[in-house]
């Protein structure tokens, strides 16, 4: 596959982490995933991290300003191999900053997926997430469960749920992915490359979509 830029937007839990991770795997292009690029920063508590922690627990979106600055190194490092974004942007604004530093690295971006699912499968699926603390590979409790009860099938890690996965916290975080991140939809629907993707089937069903959005 030639080299490419992607952008896969949507709401929380629809999917871009996982299919994000499975076509990078695959392609061997970038996955650039702005939450694990926070919660790196919150883990190795650098001063970013300090900062967008309050913000992230509470389903909040960290200032454009910090994001923005925290991107770009990324997305320059991922730019030999083609890269996927996924969580960055997440408002008009930040889809303005991306643009910018696109120009002034040179860099296009080949196709641009939105993928929707009814907020009821959202829901599910973020409140059954879990994580390995060790090595980030993702599962779901009914969806894809790990072979053995709170361990990771890969690394055996311990398996936790994000802070921002509870109950009350999804529900803020689909508020302020309609008001804020939605409409980037509007701003990106009429430009080149644009997609829209049903993923509201089984993983294998929305990973077949996406690559034949891509390739197409
Ligand atoms: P981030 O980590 O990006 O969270 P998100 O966008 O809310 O997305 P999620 O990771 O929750 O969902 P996903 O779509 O990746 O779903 P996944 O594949 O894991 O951001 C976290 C926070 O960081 C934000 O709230 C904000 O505070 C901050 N932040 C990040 N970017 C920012 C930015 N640009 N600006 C400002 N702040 C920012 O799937 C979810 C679950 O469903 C998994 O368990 C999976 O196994 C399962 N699943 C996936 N697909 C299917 C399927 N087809 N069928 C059944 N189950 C499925």
């Amino acid at each position: 596959m030639p080299v490419m830029n992607l952008l896969l937007f949507g709401p929380p839990g629809v999917g871009k982490g996982t299919q994000g991770e499975r076509f990078s795997s695959a392609t061997g292009i970038s996955h650039l995933a702005m939450g694990d690029i926070l919660r790196a920063a919150v883990r190795d508590e650098t001063g970013a991290g300090k900062q967008a922690r309050v913000y992230m627990d509470a389903g909040k979106l960290v200032p454009d300003a910090l994001v923005v600055s925290m991107i770009e190194d990324h997305l320059v490092e991922g730019a030999n191999a083609g890269f996927l974004l996924d969580g960055f942007p997440r408002n008009v604004a930040q889809a303005k900053a991306l643009e910018i530093m696109l120009a002034h690295h040179d860099l296009t971006l080949d196709k641009i997926v939105f993928m929707d699912a009814p907020e009821s499968h959202l829901i599910k699926r973020l409140s059954g997430r879990l994580i390995c603390r060790a090595c980030g590979f993702g599962f779901h409790r009914h969806y894809s469960p790990p072979r053995e009860t709170g361990r990771c099938d890969r690394c055996g890690g311990e398996l936790y749920q994000r802070e921002d996965d509870r109950e009350d916290v999804i529900v803020h975080r689909l508020r302020v992915y309609n008001e804020q991140t939605e409409p980037l939809l509007a701003y990106y629907r009429d430009k080149a490359g644009f997609v829209r993707l049903d993923a509201s089937g089984e993983m294998q069903a929305v990973y077949t979509a996406l690559k034949e959005a891509v390739e197409g």
